[in-house]
């Protein structure tokens, strides 16, 4: 862990990344590295490595360093090789390693979604700093903020997960920009918004609990849920025959998965 946190110094994240670091370090009783003379790329690094290793003995070393490097590049099955091609093709890192920081969030990035800038989170800096001086602008319903053409939604998300209180509207023109956005959002979405107990069913059965009240005769309900709860959804009803709900019909989202069900009440 420590030779990996060691190499992560080296990691080769461009000039405009903010994970820089050019210095070798000692780790374990070696003696200090020399320091390395520019950031290097994936491949460079395994060389370095490579070599280093070499020079103090270590078996296999190519291929010892080619999986250190790749997992810490965070593709722990994926071998340097592959990381060497795409590379080699100019791919950016942040596409290769899937993912990019940006103010403490973990983004997905992917082609050819825009990768956040470094700099830019001098921007979210900035209309942090503004919202913490003008709570009155504000009011109690906290910021309603937009952005125009959001990428990977870096912007929106952070803003939203520092102000919590926050109605952020993301927009782009870019089918793969909304998508990515919106993947991303589910990573950090609110909690409590999604907490629905051990097995995520809290939410539902008290909706369906109140809906007997709610329906007419034959009225129905229809719920975005868990993969996991269609199954358990019916179950559910079936225990609660004095609810008169039915399960009538689930229905698969575009990635095949059961998403959406309809729930129809048959009684008094
Ligand atoms: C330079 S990127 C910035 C992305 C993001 N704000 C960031 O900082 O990572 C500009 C984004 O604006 C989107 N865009 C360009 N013209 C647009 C328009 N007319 N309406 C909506 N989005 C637009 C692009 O698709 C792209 O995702």
């Amino acid at each position: 862990m420590g030779l990996w946190r060691q190499m992560l110094r080296t990691l080769p994240f461009g000039p405009s990344g903010r994970r820089r670091g050019t210095q070798g370090r000692a780790f374990g009783l070696w003696p200090p590295c020399p320091p390395l003379p520019r950031l290097l790329n994936a491949t460079e690094l395994v060389s370095h490595w490579t070599g280093i290793f070499e020079k103090r003995g270590i078996p296999e070393a190519q291929v010892s360093s080619e999986y250190i490097v790749a997992h810490v590049l965070g593709a722990k099955t994926v071998k340097c090789s592959v990381i060497r091609s795409i590379r080699r093709e100019r791919m950016p890192v942040q596409y290769i390693l899937g993912e990019w920081d940006f103010q403490g969030l973990s983004l997905k990035m992917a082609p050819p979604v825009f990768i956040p800038r470094p700099e830019t989170e001098e921007l979210v800096e900035w209309v942090l700093e503004e919202m913490s001086q003008r709570p009155h602008v504000i009011g109690q319903d906290g910021p309603r903020i937009l952005e125009v053409g959001c990428g990977s939604g870096a912007i929106s998300l952070s803003l939203l997960t520092q102000l919590p209180e926050s109605q952020v509207i993301a927009v782009d023109k870019e089918e793969a920009a909304i998508s990515l956005t919106s993947e991303n959002a589910q990573s950090y979405e609110d909690p409590v918004a999604l907490d629905g107990g051990d097995e995520g069913m809290d939410i539902i059965t008290d909706i369906l609990t109140l809906a007997p009240r709610l329906l007419k005769d034959s009225g129905s309900i229809f719920l975005e849920v868990d993969p996991r709860h269609p199954e358990l959804v019916s179950n559910w009803l079936q225990s609660q025959p004095d609810l008169y709900l039915n399960l009538v019909a689930v229905r698969k989202d575009f990635y095949g998965k059961p998403r959406f069900l309809h729930v129809q009440r048959s009684g008094p």
